[in-house]
């Protein structure tokens, strides 16, 4: 059967992209899915192994830096779509090792907006190269306010500056070359296969194997928390009803301080390990700030439902159980990322902190 779409999925090896091409492919079964990854510490296969099999689902191993290797690609297959996720996504690093953002991040965007500009230009029609950003662009909040599509960008990390040095270079090829790109600024992700350097996969395997909690500064930072699936949902969304040439935000209208979030954690975990109310807890240990720490995020998402319908469905009590018993009931995956290299990075980031 020929299939009625090609889409090219960068990144579905990792937390997000995982989610997303599983939705996909279930859910389209005359797609073809194409998912595009290097499979660095981030990426990981088994996050799809109940449909490495399925015959609308193609894993290409593959560096979005390497301009020959995209290339070929889009030599030998005609995408209908771009869904691009990958990236290096997490802030620390980008504190420790920033050139590897800079590579990925924006040199490794404007190369498959090359590729895809070289492929369509002599037909745009029903084409759309969809990047996936984050409301850290936006910069940090006070004690009040909401990110919206127009607030400046204001990015403060090297993960946040190169996320909003594609975000530039995707618009400016929008403008400059025609090329029909549509954007979303997402808040904070959790749920089940996130790499555990982020705050709430750390937290509950530090809980559940007895370790300190690293809570960073007074633990006064805000977060806007979005369940992963519900994300996912909202890039279907955008991909198929979104208007080219657009900004969505999505946003979970769930702020949570640091502080509160992980006492909250220590005590459904004290429930579910049996131990008595207040014993995890007792693990909290304040550690050194990180530097630059943006101290709030908060997204308006108003125009992502309004125009196109789609909304938060989980509330945070919901996804934030589902999400534990996830990776209480999965030691096996978190076992195989602590076994290997991530133990070292672990040691160094927070054994002076
Ligand atoms: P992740 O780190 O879990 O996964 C990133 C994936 O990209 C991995 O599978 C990795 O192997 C792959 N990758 C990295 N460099 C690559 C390269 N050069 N070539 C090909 N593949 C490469 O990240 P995530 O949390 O799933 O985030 C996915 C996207 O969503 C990112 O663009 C991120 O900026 C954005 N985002 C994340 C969040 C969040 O809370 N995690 C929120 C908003 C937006
Ligand atoms: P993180 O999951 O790294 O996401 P981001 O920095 O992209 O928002 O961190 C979420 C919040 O938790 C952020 O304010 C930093 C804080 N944090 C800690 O307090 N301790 C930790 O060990 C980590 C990883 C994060």
């Amino acid at each position: 059967m020929n299939p009625s779409k090609k889409i090219l999925i960068t990144g579905g090896a990792g937390f997000i992209g995982s989610h997303v091409v599983r939705l996909f492919v279930n859910k389209y079964p005359n797609y073809h899915i194409y998912n595009l990854d290097a499979l660095t510490y981030a990426g990981n296969l088994e996050n799809l192994s109940d449909i490495q099999d399925y015959p609308n689902y193609t894993f290409l191993k593959g560096n979005i830096c390497d301009v020959l290797f995209l290339s070929k690609l889009f030599d030998t297959a005609e995408f209908d779509g771009v869904i691009h996720l990958a990236a290096e996504s997490h802030v620390d690093r980008s504190i420790a090792n920033p050139g590897a953002f800079i590579e990925t991040n924006i040199l490794g965007t404007v190369n498959l907006l090359n590729a895809a500009r070289n492929q369509w230009k002599n037909n745009l029609e029903g084409k759309r190269f969809y990047h996936i950003s984050t409301d850290e662009v936006y910069g940090s909040l006070g004690n009040e306010g909401y990110f919206t599509e127009t607030t400046a960008y204001d990015p403060r990390s090297p993960y946040s500056a190169s996320k909003a040095g594609s975000d530039h270079l995707v618009r400016a090829y929008h403008h400059t070359f025609n090329l029909p790109v549509v954007i979303t600024n997402c808040s904070n992700n959790y749920g089940p296969n996130q790499f555990p350097e982020k705050l709430i996969p750390l937290i509950i395997n530090n809980i559940k194997t007895n370790k300190a909690l690293p809570v960073y500064g007074q633990g006064l930072n805000v977060r806007d928390w979005l369940y992963v699936e519900d994300h996912a949902a909202a890039i279907d969304t955008v991909f198929h009803n979104g208007t080219v040439g657009q900004t969505y935000n999505i946003g979970g209208n769930n702020e949570w301080k640091n502080i509160d979030l992980v006492k909250k954690m220590c005590s459904i975990m004290d429930v579910k390990l049996g131990r008595q109310i207040g014993e995890s807890e007792k693990l909290i240990s304040y550690v050194t700030d990180r530097a630059g720490h943006d101290l709030r995020y908060a997204i308006d998402s108003s125009k992502i439902q309004n125009e196109l319908g789609w909304r938060p469905s989980l509330d945070f009590e919901q996804g934030l159980e589902k999400t534990i018993d996830w990776y209480l009931a999965n030691e096996s995956w978190m076992q195989k990322i602590l076994s290997g290299e991530y133990e070292r990075y672990y040691d160094q980031m927070y054994r002076n902190r």
